[in-house]
């Protein structure tokens, strides 16, 4: 891909770590983290999907992304690379989240 198709893609390439298994989904930026895993089939844990509850949270291990909302996290947890994928929106064009091990 060149850096013009980078650039202005829509989607954002997300390597999801979660149970043991590790995928590659495109993660189309005008929806949620949370959306694009359970869109790709992965069953992932959620509950109130507004930043509310802690359901969902993961560790960022590659990329960066901007929470919409956080009425959970403390800043020492966001400095830990913890994140809320119901209200995750792309800032880089690829991520690697996971699940297991934190
Ligand atoms: S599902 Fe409640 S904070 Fe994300």
């Amino acid at each position: 891909m060149s850096i013009r198709e980078t650039e202005f893609s829509d989607q954002v390439e997300a390597t999801v770590t979660f149970s043991g298994k590790t995928q590659r989904i495109q993660w189309r930026k005008e929806m949620s983290l949370l959306d694009a895993m359970l869109n790709a089939g992965i069953d992932a844990p959620h509950s109130c999907c507004s930043g509310k509850c802690g359901t969902c949270v993961c560790k960022l291990q590659a990329g960066e992304v901007r929470l919409k909302r956080n009425f959970v996290l403390s800043e020492t947890h966001l400095q830990q690379g913890l994140i809320l994928a119901c209200v995750a929106a792309p800032v880089s064009d690829s991520i690697h989240i996971t699940y297991d091990n934190f």
